[in-house]
C-alpha cells in the first residue's frame, strides 16, 4: 500500500473535514502518499487530484463543509465515465480509496471494488439512512442546528400562539425530524416510516388546543411531504392559522459538534488501518460506541430499522 486517494461525494456534511484530516495524517504517519481527489467521483475522472501533506488538512478539523470539495457525479455511473476513473487511478498508481459519503456515493464504492480497486466507505452524510450503522459523521451536528431553530420557532409560536410545520432534511429517512422532535419537545413528527393520517393530526391539534395549549410545533421530514401541501390538507379540517419553515441547506453546514469530529478521526484513521491490513472492500460504521467494518453489499443490503419506541415516547411526551 505506497499511494492512496481519498475523496467525499454526495451531500457534505459536518466531519467530513474531520475524516479526511485523519486519513491523511495517519496515512502520512505510516508512510503512505495521500492524494485528495477534488470533487468527488468527478476529480477521479478528471485527474483533478493533489498530492497531501501534513500542512494541507492543517486548520480544517473545526469547519464544516468539505475542504475537498464534493459533487454529484452522474457520469461516474456511466461505463465511459467509470472507465476514465479507472484509467485515472491507474496512471496515479492509487493503490486504495477511501470514499467518505452515503449511500449513492457507497453504491460508486462497490462498483469500485468490484473492478478491483481497494475501496474503503466511511459513512458520512446528515440524513442517518444507513441501516448498518447506528451514526452517520454530519448526523449530530445537523440534529444540533435543527433544535437551534425549534428554540427559535417555539419562542415566534408561542408569541403569536400559532402552529408552525418545521420541514427538515433526511431524503427517505425520518430520523432528523423524529430525533430533533424528540429532543425539541414538539407536538408531532410527520416521517416517512410512518403513514400520515391527516384528520388525526387535525384532531391533536384541535384537542390541544381545547385543553388550553397556546402553541404547537409539528416536525415534518422532507421525505413525509411538504409543509405547505402538508398545511393546506390540514386546514381542510381546522382553520387554524399554521405557519411553514422550510429549513433548507443551513442543516447542512456549520462547526461540526464534537461527537462528529471524533467518528471523523476515528473513521478516518481506521480506514488507513483496514487498506493496511488488506482488510478492503468494507464500509465503516458505529455500533455501540465502537467503531466496526462490514462488507460493502451486506451493509447496503440491509433495510434500516424504525426506532418505534422514539415516535411511541415522543407521542406520550407531547400529550
Ligand atoms: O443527503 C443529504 C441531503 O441534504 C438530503 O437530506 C437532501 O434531500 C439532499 O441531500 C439534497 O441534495 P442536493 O444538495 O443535491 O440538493
Amino acid at each position: 500500500m505506497k499511494t492512496i486517494g481519498v475523496l467525499t461525494s454526495g451531500g457534505d456534511a459536518p466531519g467530513m473535514n474531520a475524516a479526511i484530516r485523519a486519513v491523511v495524517r495517519y496515512g502520512i504517519y505510516n508512510n503512505i502518499n495521500v492524494l485528495g481527489i477534488n470533487k468527488g467521483y468527478r476529480g477521479l475522472i478528471d485527474n483533478d487530484i493533489e498530492k497531501m501533506d501534513l500542512s494541507s488538512v492543517a486548520d480544517i478539523i473545526h469547519r464544516g463543509g468539505t475542504t475537498l470539495g464534493t459533487a454529484r457525479c452522474e457520469k461516474f455511473m456511466t461505463k465511459e465515465g467509470f472507465q476514465e476513473a479507472l484509467e485515472t487511478i491507474r496512471y496515479r498508481d492509487i493503490d486504495g480509496i477511501v470514499v467518505i459519503g452515503g449511500d449513492g456515493s457507497f453504491r460508486g464504492a462497490k462498483e469500485l471494488s468490484e473492478a478491483g480497486v481497494k475501496t474503503i466507505g466511511i459513512p458520512g452524510t446528515i440524513d442517518n439512512d444507513l441501516a448498518y450503522t447506528d451514526y452517520t459523521i454530519g448526523f449530530s451536528t445537523a440534529l444540533e442546528t435543527i433544535l437551534d431553530a425549534i428554540s427559535k420557532i417555539r419562542d415566534t409560536s408561542s408569541s403569536h400562539e400559532r402552529t408552525i410545520i418545521m420541514e427538515v432534511m433526511g431524503r427517505n429517512c425520518g430520523d432528523l425530524a423524529l430525533y430533533s422532535g424528540l429532543a425539541g419537545g414538539a407536538e408531532m413528527v410527520l416521517i416517512p416510516e410512518v403513514e400520515i393520517n391527516i384528520e388525526e393530526v387535525a384532531e391533536k391539534i384541535t384537542q390541544g388546543m381545547a385543553r388550553g395549549k397556546k402553541h404547537s410545533i409539528i416536525m415534518l421530514a422532507e421525505g413525509a411531504g411538504d409543509a405547505y401541501g402538508i398545511r393546506d390538507q390540514i386546514n381542510e379540517y381546522i382553520g387554524v392559522p399554521i405557519r411553514c419553515t422550510v429549513l433548507g441547506y443551513i442543516q447542512r453546514g456549520g462547526t461540526p459538534v464534537s461527537y462528529d469530529r471524533l467518528l471523523g478521526s476515528r473513521m478516518g484513521a481506521n480506514a488507513v488501518e483496514c487498506l493496511l491490513n488488506g482488510n478492503n472492500n468494507v464500509l465503516l460504521g458505529t455500533k455501540n460506541g465502537k467503531i466496526f467494518d462490514m462488507d460493502i453489499e451486506e451493509a447496503l443490503n440491509m433495510k434500516k430499522k424504525f426506532d418505534d419506541k422514539a415516535f411511541e415516547l415522543t407521542k406520550i411526551l407531547s400529550i
